[in-house]
């Protein structure tokens, strides 16, 4: 059996893409076999994942970079902790759109790097940068046979709403031209406020809007969660609380990926 891709994106900065994708990793980790791949040059994944934050220097001509230009991510892969292996990113990864077009290599590029690995793998999962760029293109070009999805991050605000359509777009543009099996798991909402008034309105709307899309498992805002990037995930004794709203929505995301039916998209609503 190949991996199941799963790709992290929303092109609005900050919706907890990289923790939502680092802790998913994690989580899934605990019993599966799982490569983390960071697609976005902030390297935030990286850094959360292994404690480094010097990834300009240590992982200098060792990234998702180099993977994707040589079509062979197995080189680049590190290993995290028993059953979980990250490809790194760091600064370098910007020149990535440059460098295709100057090799006239194409989207599916980070396909063939990953074929070789494809097999390794219960899961791939893919962070990817605020930007519809092929950075974020790229991933959702990745095919398997065991499924590929996308899980749209919604921070619940308004910049965040508008552009949940932005991805959709996407994610019918690569379904049409380069990948017909990719189906989005769903929205999920992260990093928000119990007390914020405007929950439940954004919760019906976006319900309204998108049936069914939405995970139920709801991620709110914590000071452990944030503080992961500064404690880690080894002998920290704040991690249960770090992870709890976590656990919920893994279960969730394992389900509708498990289910055929639930392997949705826009033009099935
Ligand atoms: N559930 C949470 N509770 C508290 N803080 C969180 C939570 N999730 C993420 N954060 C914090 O919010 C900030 C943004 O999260 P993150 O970097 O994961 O978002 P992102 O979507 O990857 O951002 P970018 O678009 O820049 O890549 C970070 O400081 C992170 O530590
Ligand atoms: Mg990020």
């Amino acid at each position: 059996m190949t991996a199941k891709i799963v790709t992290f994106g929303i092109s609005k900065g900050g919706c907890s893409k990289s923790t939502s994708s680092g802790i998913t990793s994690y989580l899934l980790s605990r019993n599966e076999r799982v490569l983390t791949v960071d697609m976005d040059m902030q390297g935030n994944l990286t850094s959360l994942l292994t404690g480094e934050y010097d990834i300009c220097n240590v992982f200098e001509k060792k990234t998702t970079l180099e993977a994707i230009l040589e079509e062979n991510a197995e080189p680049y892969i590190i290993n995290v902790k028993e059953n979980l292996d990250l490809l790194p990113s760091n600064d370098y990864l910007a020149i990535l759109p440059g460098e295709l077009m100057k090799r006239r290599m194409n989207l599916r590029a980070l396909e063939n790097a990953l074929k070789p690995v494809m097999e390794k793998y219960d899961w791939i999962i893919i962070d990817t940068p605020p930007a519809l760029s092929e950075h974020t293109l790229m991933p959702l070009c990745v095919r398997s046979e065991s499924g590929s999805y996308a899980v749209i991050m919604f921070d619940g605000s308004m910049f965040a709403y508008f552009a949940i359509p932005k991805f959709l777009e996407i994610v019918d543009e690569v379904n049409n031209r380069f990948n017909s099996e990719l189906r989005v798991a769903g929205i999920l909402f992260s990093l928000i406020d119990q007390r914020a008034k405007e929950n439940e309105p954004m919760k019906e709307t976006i319900d309204e809007d998108y049936p069914r899309l939405r995970f139920n498992t709801i991620i709110r805002r914590k000071a452990a969660t944030r503080r992961l990037a500064l404690d880690g995930f080894e002998n920290n004794k704040e991690l249960d609380s770090a992870l709890e709203h976590y656990k919920r929505f893994v279960r969730e995301l394992k389900d509708r990926v498990s289910k055929k039916e639930s392997r949705i998209n826009k033009g099935q609503n």
